[in-house]
């Protein structure tokens, strides 16, 4: 594309922005991947490389045409790829990573780019928060899941053997560019996973954009990813370091996370999620705690975007695997109750009661 094409890309995008300590746009729209360079240089002033960072796929993919906008826009170009999967968000890839910043001789001023889900926004984010003590780095999502979710609000890390994300830190991206286009290679189960989020948001914040995703991939899918995004940047603005409310949006994350522990990782994260927060409502009616149509409606909107609604794990083996979530405290854990589609409550519950509270919500599981 030419940069008279590159500029309507940009301009004609959906633009929301972040309130964060430091604030940042969320730029929405077709195209933008060949605008990728002009957007980086417009924020990263003074940056003279850029380490652009996708998994094996997305590099196939978009990789080359991220790289030419990147060096078009004037900046001297490194690629860092690795095999896709939650597999690689390890301390290995991360240490290859920074050895590939150090090999490269990025300083302070330069920038690196995370084209790709949100395995690879994670990872890169954390390289970008800890090499030479935090460099600038900007999040251009690929997944349905990382455009609603991941790349907005400064998370990231990586997993160890012992758990989900239990390394990393608070850093927030200098811009996110979303190119709507790179959805239409995406599989289907890797939509799902982000309909999963979306959906969860609605939950958390929004019954109408619930209602719009409940029947399953919406139509007006730029405006639903767009309203994602504010609610999510409305909760980071309030609590950019998660000690409060952000907690609300790690609705299904707690039985998730135990989910793809005890699955070895074979459970997408988004796919985990919808079954969290599945077992959650359930759980939450069981004990008179949500409005009674509550899981039967989450349950709906999940079966209509292809997710799954059933645990196969128990709660005395989900509360097991609890124990290494990062989120409990010496004897309890914070857990997100639907009470109605639209609003969410935070509930510690001390862990020696979590696996009775579970079991309203996982009946019939094999394990
Ligand atoms: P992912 O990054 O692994 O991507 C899923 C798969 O889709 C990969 O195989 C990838 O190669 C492929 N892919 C990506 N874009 C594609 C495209 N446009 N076309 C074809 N294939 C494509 O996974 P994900 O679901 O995007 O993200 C999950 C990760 O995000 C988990 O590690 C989770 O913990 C993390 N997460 C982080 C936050 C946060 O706030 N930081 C929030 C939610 C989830
Ligand atoms: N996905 C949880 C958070 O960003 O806080």
């Amino acid at each position: 594309m030419n940069d008279r094409a590159n500029n309507a890309a940009v301009r004609t995008a959906k633009r929301i922005s972040v309130a964060a300590m430091r604030p940042y746009d969320v730029l929405i729209g077709a195209g933008l991947t060949d605008a990728l360079g002009a957007i980086t240089a417009s924020v990263c002033s003074g940056a003279a490389r850029a380490m652009l960072v996708a998994d094996d796929t997305v590099d196939a993919l978009y990789g080359d045409r991220a790289a030419a906008s990147l060096l078009a826009a004037g900046l001297a170009v490194g690629r860092f790829s690795f095999l896709h999967g939650e597999g690689s968000k390890t301390l290995s890839t991360y240490a290859r990573l920074l050895d590939a910043l150090a090999g490269a001789r990025l300083t302070r001023g330069d920038v690196l780019v995370a084209l790709g889900g949100g395995v690879t926004g994670d990872l890169t984010g954390f390289a970008a928060a800890t090499y030479l003590r935090g460099v600038r780095f900007v999040q251009a999502p690929t997944t349905l899941l990382a455009a609603v979710d991941s790349s907005v609000g400064g998370k990231t890390a990586v997993d160890l053997p012992a758990g989900k994300n239990l390394v990393g830190a608070f850093h927030q991206p200098s811009v996110v560019a979303f190119d709507t286009d790179t959805l239409s290679t995406l599989p289907d189960d890797t939509f799902a996973d982000g309909m999963a989020e979306a959906i969860k948001t609605g939950v958390i914040g929004d019954e109408s954009l619930f209602e719009r995703l409940a029947h399953g991939r919406p139509a007006a899918q730029e405006d639903a990813v767009a309203r994602c995004v504010e609610i999510k940047g409305d909760i980071v603005r309030l609590d950019e370091r998660d000690t409060g409310m952000r907690q609300l949006l790690n609705l299904g994350h707690t039985v998730g996370h135990a989910v793809e522990l005890l699955s070895n990782f074979t459970v997408s994260h988004g796919h985990a999620v919808a079954m969290g927060m599945a077992v959650m409502a359930r759980a939450a009616h069981a004990a008179d705690l949500t409005e009674p149509d509550v899981p039967a409606r989450i349950e709906a909107a999940l079966q209509n975007s292809g997710l799954p609604v059933r645990c196969p794990f128990g709660a005395e083996a989900l509360a097991r695997a609890v124990v290494q979530d990062k989120k409990r405290t010496a004897d309890g854990i914070v857990l997100v109750i639907p009470e109605r589609i639209g609003r969410c409550v935070l509930r510690t519950t001390p862990l020696d009661a979590l696996a009775g509270f579970l079991a309203g919500g996982t009946e019939g599981a094999a394990l």
